[in-house]
Formats: C-alpha cells, sequence, structure tokens
C-alpha cells in the first residue's frame, strides 16, 4: 500500500539540513523486522479466531468484531503514516521497506471490517448496500475511505510503481492522508450518536499531529525551494 518508489536516500526539501549518513540496516535485519511485524500484525486476527472459537464474541458477535477489526485497521493505518515522521527523525531510511507491509495489513482488518458489514448486515444486497451508504453519512465516509484503501493495495507491487511512473503512484498513495481523514470523520459520526468521544478524539489527535507534521515538512521545503530559487536567480 505504500511502497516507496524514491531511493533509499531521497533529496528531501531540506537537504542542506538533514542528517548525514543514514543507518541502512542489512536484508537479514529487514527481514527479522518483517518477520516481527508479520507476527505482531497477526496477533489481533489470531485472538478473533480464538475467541470465536470459544463462544467468548459476547452478546453481539457482529458489533465485536466489526469494532475490533475497524480499530485494528486505523491504529494499522496510523503506524503507517507515522513511517515518513519517524524516518526523518531518526535518520532510519530501512524503515521504508516495512511502510508498504504495514500499510496492508492495515488494508488487511479494513477489508475484514467491510465484508463483515457487505455479507452478514448487507446480506450481499448491492441495493440495500447502495442505499446504506447514501444514507448513512457515516456509512459514506467509511466506504471513501475503503475504496481508497482498496485503490492504494491494488497499486502497492512495485510493478505498479513502474507502470504509474513514480511521480503519479506517489500522488496517488498521498491519499493515505485523506483515508485518515475519511476515518476518523467515520468513527466520529459513529460515536456521535452515542456521545462518547473519548477513545475517537485520541485517534483523532494522533491523525492530526501526523497530517499538521507532514504539512510542517512540506511546507518548510516549499520555503527552501523558493529560497534557492532566488538565491540562484541572483
Ligand atoms: C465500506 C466501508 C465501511 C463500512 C461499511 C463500515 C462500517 C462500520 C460500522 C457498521 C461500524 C459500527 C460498528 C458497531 O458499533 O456496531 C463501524 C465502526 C468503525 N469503523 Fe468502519 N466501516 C467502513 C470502513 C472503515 C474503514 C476503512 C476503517 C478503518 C481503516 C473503519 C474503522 C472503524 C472504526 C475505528 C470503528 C469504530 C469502532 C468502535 O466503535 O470501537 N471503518 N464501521
Amino acid at each position: 500500500m505504500a511502497a516507496d518508489p524514491r531511493p533509499a536516500t531521497p533529496p528531501g526539501p531540506a537537504a542542506g539540513t538533514r542528517r548525514a549518513a543514514p543507518s541502512q540496516w542489512s536484508a537479514t535485519q529487514v527481514r527479522g523486522l518483517k518477520a516481527a511485524i508479520w507476527l505482531l500484525a497477526l496477533l489481533p486476527f489470531a485472538r478473533l479466531l480464538y475467541l470465536g472459537a470459544t463462544g467468548q464474541f459476547g452478546p453481539n458477535p457482529l458489533e465485536f468484531v466489526t469494532r475490533s477489526t475497524g480499530t485494528w485497521a486505523l491504529v494499522l493505518l496510523c503506524v503507517t503514516l507515522a513511517v515518513t515522521p519517524l524516518r526523518r527523525l531518526t535518520g532510519w531510511t530501512g524503515l521504508l521497506r516495512l511502510r508498504r507491509l504495514l500499510g496492508l495489513f492495515a488494508f488487511f482488518y479494513a477489508a475484514q471490517h467491510f465484508l463483515l458489514w457487505l455479507a452478514v448486515d448487507r446480506g450481499f444486497d448491492l441495493g440495500s448496500v447502495g442505499a446504506d451508504v447514501l444514507k448513512r453519512p457515516f456509512i459514506t465516509v467509511g466506504f471513501a475511505a475503503f475504496v481508497l484503501m482498496l485503490l492504494l493495495a491494488a497499486t502497492s507491487p512495485h510493478a505498479m510503481v513502474r507502470r504509474l511512473g513514480g511521480r503519479r503512484w506517489q500522488a496517488l498513495h498521498r491519499s493515505i492522508y485523506a483515508i485518515a481523514v475519511l476515518v476518523i470523520l467515520h468513527y466520529w459520526w459513529h460515536k456521535a450518536g452515542k456521545n462518547d468521544f473519548g477513545e475517537v478524539s485520541i485517534y483523532a489527535a494522533v491523525v492530526a499531529v501526523l497530517l499538521g507534521w507532514r504539512l510542517l515538512w512540506w511546507w518548510r521545503g516549499r520555503k527552501n525551494r523558493q529560497g534557492a530559487t532566488t538565491a540562484s536567480a541572483r
């Protein structure tokens, strides 16, 4: 979902101010980290299988599983979004090699969340799916987020980067920020009916920090580029 077509050490907008000698990880280290991600990211799924097999979903199994998969999709989305800031703060460029896997796991949980609604809630009735998407704003934004996630997952293989071209691919994959905003709206709207904003506020704050950081970085880069253009024009 979030592979990076750029070289491992991209010439960032603030290249002059970046740390020197970014730490590179060996192939073995990256493999180890990927194995750890597989293990950790599959834990919530294994837990669901266990709870299901032992009849511990509580009085409303559909609600339980929908909430669990939705929450893990959001958590992994936030972790995926945190990769770039973390890479820039630490200089660990190897982090970029983990981003696609994290994004795909976010999609894995979102797909379960969506399929549950489609199969159990809507009984695969496309008319009822369309009506729900049009009638309930919280479903409308969740649906929009899911469609975008599907697009990113489908274009995540390296072959797609080559087919689309780096720039187009990157522009498309920037929609991960829009996805995060849509999911927060989806969650917020869902909780608004119950006037229960405790947990969703925490996720909203995390997404706001990640987005704010990204905007700040973009703005700094733009200023640096403008400065460089002015200097070279003199
Ligand atoms: C077509 C797309 C989607 C549909 C139909 C959908 C449907 C739902 C429904 C019905 C609920 C309420 C569950 C309940 O309390 O009974 C819910 C909650 C939630 N959804 Fe979605 N959703 C969609 C997309 C997404 C996506 C893409 C994400 C995250 C990446 C997401 C994250 C969440 C979260 C975090 C909650 C709140 C969980 C909680 O109450 O603890 N949803 N969604």
